[in-house]
């Protein structure tokens, strides 16, 4: 008899037609592997490197923004349509000022009596209190180069300037008194400046002749000019028709005035904020929802640093958003809303703020995690820091206290709006934002500066508070104080002193647990994993996504738990798979999910032996400090795909490739080829054809069936050769055929390695596992080889025998004496009572756990009497005693599904009682 227990025998009346059932040979745990891996022809090596990471990372990022280049370009130019709103408004609002005509103003000179003006009467008569020799030596240009004859006479007072003019008003045409220059000295740009012009109505005879306009255009020209020349800008040409450096002119000056509409430039602060608020949203959607779909989660399980995580996707984003600023400024500039400003500073502004953007993004990400609720937010907030510019532009810009602006600028929208309203405010004067303004206005440059200490300090916090708050399922959280633990910032992890760890491993005490002798397998390969009393509790409310917000919400929730995994034991040994059986929802992703780190145990630690120098100390999965060092050792293929529709298969085993910093040094004992990417180019060819998706190469990811995309997983899972695998329900939705591959693959890759296994497969568990545990309602049922679990819970085997139609008549006796047969070589033997029909009747041979006859396996004693049993068995049914009432006979051997059966039986009743 073949040593199969899970095969049926099938005897039949007629010698020579012991059918075998079914062909597995599922006792027979000495697999060979069916073939060998072409993987296993590369040398492969596994150090992660963050750069790496983040290079493979962003280049994920930029690979799939452009391959969905709809959704891409329209998050590029939603800001550009908004803006052109702007645009359109400010054409609308200039055009009717730029058509006024300009009108010639009257010299002041020509007002004069005829004769007497060259020599005694006053052009502009004027007077001041400060100092104004700057102002004053622009006005003598300004004039002087309009009406050289134009006399400009200093008074002491105004008394003294008003009584000559009433003292003679026919030689007096304008004066000017000088309130407040005081700070035109100072380093502003738009200092107060007041000035009264005293026009001479008494030669009146239109409006034209009181030359008011005229001595106000001079005044105002030669202030400004004083400000160019700080800024080393060429001075502003005389407002007048008639100077002869520069003829026809116009009022060159007042039509300068018109053309920035002040109406458009008090909106442009605020217009900007909110049109570039989609980059914000963008940033903090695109976070939500790598969490939501559980992608986040997957990644990091799979060897991603959380940190190169958040800052691929920051640096993808900042990309498209300076992609977004560029065109803005384009538009801006180039369509006449700043006309006097250095483009480039503009440029560096917004693309500054664009960049400060991203990064709140990410540090808001930490907090608002439902997508929906994200979009919401990014608007609300936006409202706020308005708000808080509001509250600026009420109480503070006006005090003119920097260290108050400054701290309002800590908020970058508050930082761009003040900027913006600057910029807009100097363009009205013609002036702008130039080179020279941003180096002698501390206001100027406030800005620039805070909005770039902005970013350094979103990007500290979002890096810290991930730290502390990564999300459920997410990872370990960092006690607040982590950097400030010294091990922290030294790379070298230190795993824990073995004898300091807590075991209470059962080891066999209970008819549960099959004894497992660590001493008849190397000392290499013993305990590489030890799980040691894990229990998980959820909070039922818990929501996977779920936020720091939530977080908080939940606070105040009652909360109950839900016990996911109930104090779980193994001992993980290299060379064997552990294949973990039990139905939906017994915790067995739970418990991986533990083991990689993104679910931290209620209770209970988990811990791996180290490698290289440190392979006398243990690492446990709850210290994040060493966590980096414990997922290197990992393969992991989760229970749900984490894989991106828009990359090619390729394309994703180089991104994973470059997670876990697999590397490929060579071939074992071939040639070396020629350059390193074709080496790289074959390893991800080997792997592919290891699980034939070798035709699949260059197809993208969404076109995958279900099963392929789970091959695709597993090949993942063993990238870089690692020596721990995970495997959570590897072979769903996979064919017949290909769930014989990977069963394959599998075997031929536990060498050196432990690997485990869940599955709800019966199947799959014996025809893999080296041990099977059971995990029913969180709790380990049972651990042991096949043969154990069938030994300890099995009900023994039995033989039905299907009765002949003239049989079923008289079922009694036909049973008695089928019976009698039966005990002649088994004693024990009895007839299963829910069995017997007029048909058929089951018999049988023991009872579960007196397994002395029948011990392991088929090779005891027990052999013998079944062989002679078989014997006789078949000439009693073909010609002898039985041969008037039985058809055929089935010898039925106990099943590991009848062992899960009932265990899941058992849960069952739990549930029902609770
Ligand atoms: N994040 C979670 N929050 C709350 N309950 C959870 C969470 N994850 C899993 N569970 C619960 O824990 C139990 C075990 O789940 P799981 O480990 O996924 O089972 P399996 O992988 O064996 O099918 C289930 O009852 C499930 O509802
Ligand atoms: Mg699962």
């Amino acid at each position: 008899m073949p040593a199969s227990d899970a095969a049926v025998l099938r005897i039949h009346p007629h010698p020579s037609d012991f059918t075998l059932v079914s062909q597995m040979t599922t006792a027979d745990h000495d697999k060979t592997p069916l073939d060998t891996l072409s993987q296993d022809s590369f040398r492969v090596s596994a150090r992660v490197s963050l750069r790496r990471q983040l290079a493979a990372l962003v280049r994920k990022e930029l690979t799939m923004k452009l391959r969905e280049r709809t959704s891409t370009i329209v998050s590029i130019v939603t800001p550009i349509f908004i803006l052109f709103i702007l645009f359109m408004l400010n054409i609308s609002l200039t055009k009717g000022i730029t058509d006024v005509s300009p009108k010639p103003l009257a010299t002041l000179s020509s007002n004069c009596p005829a004769g007497t003006a060259k020599t005694s009467c006053v052009s502009l008569g004027f007077t001041n209190s400060t100092n104004i020799d700057a102002v004053l030596a622009a006005l003598v240009d300004v004039v002087a180069a309009a009406e050289p004859e134009a006399r400009i006479v200093p008074f002491p007072s105004v008394d003294a300037l008003q009584a000559a003019r009433n003292a003679d008003p026919t030689r007096f045409v304008a004066g000017v008194q000088f309130r407040d220059l005081s700070n035109l000295t100072a380093a502003t740009t738009t200092p107060s400046i007041a000035y009264t012009i005293f026009a001479n109505t008494t030669i009146i005879k239109t409006f034209q002749d009181v030359r008011a306009d005229t001595a106000d255009a001079y005044v105002r020209t030669a202030i400004l000019n004083v400000f160019r020349a700080k800024q080393n800008l060429a001075p502003l040409r005389s407002p007048l028709v008639s100077a002869p450096a520069f003829p026809s002119n116009g009022m060159l000056f007042e039509s300068v005035r018109g053309r920035s509409s002040s109406g458009i430039s008090a909106i442009v602060p605020f217009y900007m904020i909110f049109m570039l608020q989609p980059l914000l949203q963008g940033v903090m959607t695109g976070l939500a929802d790598d969490k939501l779909t559980k992608a986040k989660s997957g990644l990091i399980m799979m060897g991603t640093n959380e940190t190169m995580y958040m800052l691929a996707a920051a640096t993808a984003n900042m990309l498209f958003a300076i992609a977004t600023s560029l065109l803005v400024v384009l538009i801006v500039c180039v369509g006449g809303i700043i006309k006097y400003s250095s483009w480039v500073l503009v440029l560096v502004l917004v693309v500054e703020y664009a960049i400060s953007l991203v990064l709140m993004g990410c540090l808001l990400s930490i907090m608002f995690s439902n997508p929906r609720q994200v979009r919401a937010m990014s608007l609300i907030l936006m409202f706020v820091f308005l708000g808080v510019y509001g509250l600026g532009l009420a109480l503070v810009w006006k005090q003119n206290n920097l260290a108050a602006e400054r701290a309002m600028q800590l908020l970058s929208p508050v930082a761009l709006a003040r900027a913006l309203a600057l910029i807009m405010d100097a363009e009205n004067s013609a002036l702008g934002l130039t080179t020279a303004a941003w180096t002698t206005d501390p206001r100027f440059a406030a800005p620039f500066y805070m909005i770039a200490v902005d970013c350094v300090i979103y990007w500290c916090l979002a890096w810290y508070f991930d730290k502390l708050f990564p999300g459920e399922n997410m990872g370990t959280p960092q006690p607040w104080y982590f950097p400030f633990r010294a091990d922290f910032w030294t790379s070298a992890a230190k795993g824990l002193d073995p004898s300091t760890i807590k075991k209470n491993l059962p080891r066999g005490s209970s008819r549960f647990i099959e004894p497992f002798d660590v001493n008849g397998i190397p000392a290499a390969d013993r305990d590489v994993l030890t799980i040691c009393g894990v229990t998980k509790d959820f909070k039922s409310a818990e929501v996977q996504a779920g936020g720091l917000a939530s977080k908080i919400a939940q606070r105040f929730k009652p909360q109950k738990l839900k016990r996911a995994v109930d104090d779980v034991s193994i001992d993980l040994h290299s060379n064997q798979i552990l294949a973990l059986l039990g139905h939906n929802g017994a915790g067995k992703t739970t418990l991986i999910s533990m083991i990689t780190g993104i679910v931290q145990p209620t209770r209970g630690n988990i811990y791996m032996r180290g490698t290289g120098n440190g392979s006398n100390t243990v690492l446990d999965a709850a210290d994040p400090i060493t966590l980096p060092v414990w997922r290197q050792s990992l393969g992991v293929c989760p229970q749900f795909d984490v894989l991106f529709g828009p990359l090619t298969v390729r394309e994703t085993l180089r991104l994973f490739m470059g997670i876990k910093g697999a590397t490929v040094e060579g071939r074992v004992g071939g040639a070396q080829p020629s350059s390193r990417s074709s080496l790289d180019n074959d390893y991800i060819d080997a792997v592919a054809s290891d699980v034939e998706l070798h035709s699949k190469l260059d197809a993208h990811v969404k076109t995958l069936s279900g099963g392929m995309k789970r091959k695709l997983s597993v090949a993942i899972a063993l990238l870089g050769s690692p020596r721990i695998i995970l495997l959570d329900e590897p072979t769903t939705g996979m064919d017949v055929a290909a769930q014989q591959r990977i069963w394959s693959l599998m075997r031929s890759c536990k060498k050196n390695r432990v690997v485990i296994l869940t599955t709800h497969s019966m199947e799959e568990a014996e025809v893999l596992g080296d041990r099977i545990a059971i995990v029913s309602a969180g709790s380990l049922k049972t651990l042991g080889s096949s043969i154990f679990l069938k030994d300890q819970f099995g009900t023994g085997y039995s033989i039905g025998f299907v009765k002949k139609q003239a049989a079923a008549a008289r079922t009694d006796s036909a049973d008695a004496a089928i019976l009698g047969f039966v005990r002649r070589f088994f004693a024990d033997a009895h007839i299963d009572p829910a069995s017997v029909s007029p048909t058929e009747v089951r018999i049988s041979l023991l009872h579960r756990q007196s397994d002395a006859t029948l011990g392991r396996g088929t090779s005891g004693g027990g052999a013998i009497s079944f062989g002679s049993f078989y014997g006789a068995l078949q000439s009693a049914v073909s010609t002898g005693e039985l041969s008037a009432n039985v058809e055929s006979v089935n010898l039925e051997l106990t099943t590991l599904e009848e062992v899960f059966m009932r265990f899941r039986d058992d849960e069952a009743l739990l549930q029902e009682s609770s």
